[in-house]
Formats: structure tokens, C-alpha cells, sequence
């Protein structure tokens, strides 16, 4: 179902990226099992390799704050184009569980799916 509440926190968060270089400004927000919200935001660099995504700046914070049992997180912008995860933040999503939902919405619309769905055969040590 979808959750305004990490809508609102994602938009809010979006708003705060640093992306001179794409202006294409993301936001994350990420739920924990037991209800904590976590959030994050597009973080560029003119040395573009060096950018971090939003879903992995809001996994971070999540886990160095003793966080690692997620629920969902749901990835937004306000651009035209939807902010489907790219394959590095896939693979670290499904670092946490083969269950987490994920909701990709801009302002016009919105995909529900899962990290199973989006990346079916993930690298497992
Ligand atoms: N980006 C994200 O933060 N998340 C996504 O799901 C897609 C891409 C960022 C990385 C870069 O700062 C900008 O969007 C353009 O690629």
C-alpha cells in the first residue's frame, strides 16, 4: 500500500540534494521493521564516479544508526523521469533482505515493486 508518509519525508528530502551537475534532485525515505524512518538525498561530485544515490545516503544513515531490518523505501523526484534504482543501489537494497518493497513516484506517478522484482539474481557471497 502506498505510504504518504515516506512520500511527504522523500519529496521533503529531495529538495535538500546537491545536484549541480544532473539537477536531477532525488530523494529516499526507508522504513525499519520496527518503524523508524530514515531519509536521503542525491549527493554529487564534479568527479562524477564519487555521486551517491539518495536509496544508498538513506541505507547508510540507516545503518550506521544500528538499522538493518527494512521494510520498504520508496524513491522519489519531481522530474518527469521516474527515479528507478540504478544497479549499484539494487544490489545494496538487497543486501538487506529479498523482501523489501519499493516505490518509485514523481509528482504524475507511481510503480509499487520489490527488490526481488528488480533484481532477480543478486551477487551473494
Ligand atoms: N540518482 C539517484 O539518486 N537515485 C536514483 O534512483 C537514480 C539516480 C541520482 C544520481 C545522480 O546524482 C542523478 O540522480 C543523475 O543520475
Amino acid at each position: 500500500m502506498f505510504n504518504k508518509e515516506l512520500f511527504e519525508i522523500a519529496k521533503n528530502v529531495s529538495k535538500k540534494a546537491y545536484a549541480p551537475y544532473s539537477n536531477y534532485k532525488v530523494g529516499a525515505a526507508i522504513r525499519t521493521k520496527n518503524g523508524k524512518i530514515f531519509s536521503g538525498c542525491n549527493v554529487e561530485n564534479s568527479s562524477y564516479g564519487l555521486t551517491n544515490c539518495a536509496e544508498r545516503t538513506a541505507i547508510f544513515k540507516a545503518v550506521s544508526e544500528g538499522e538493518k531490518e527494512f521494510e520498504e523505501i520508496l524513491i522519489y523526484s519531481n522530474s518527469g523521469k521516474m527515479p528507478f534504482p540504478c544497479g549499484a543501489c539494487r544490489q545494496v537494497i538487497s543486501e538487506f533482505g529479498d523482501e523489501i518493497k519499493i516505490t518509485i513516484s514523481s509528482n504524475e506517478k507511481i510503480v509499487e515493486s520489490s527488490i526481488k522484482k528488480l533484481l532477480p539474481s543478486k551477487f551473494e557471497l
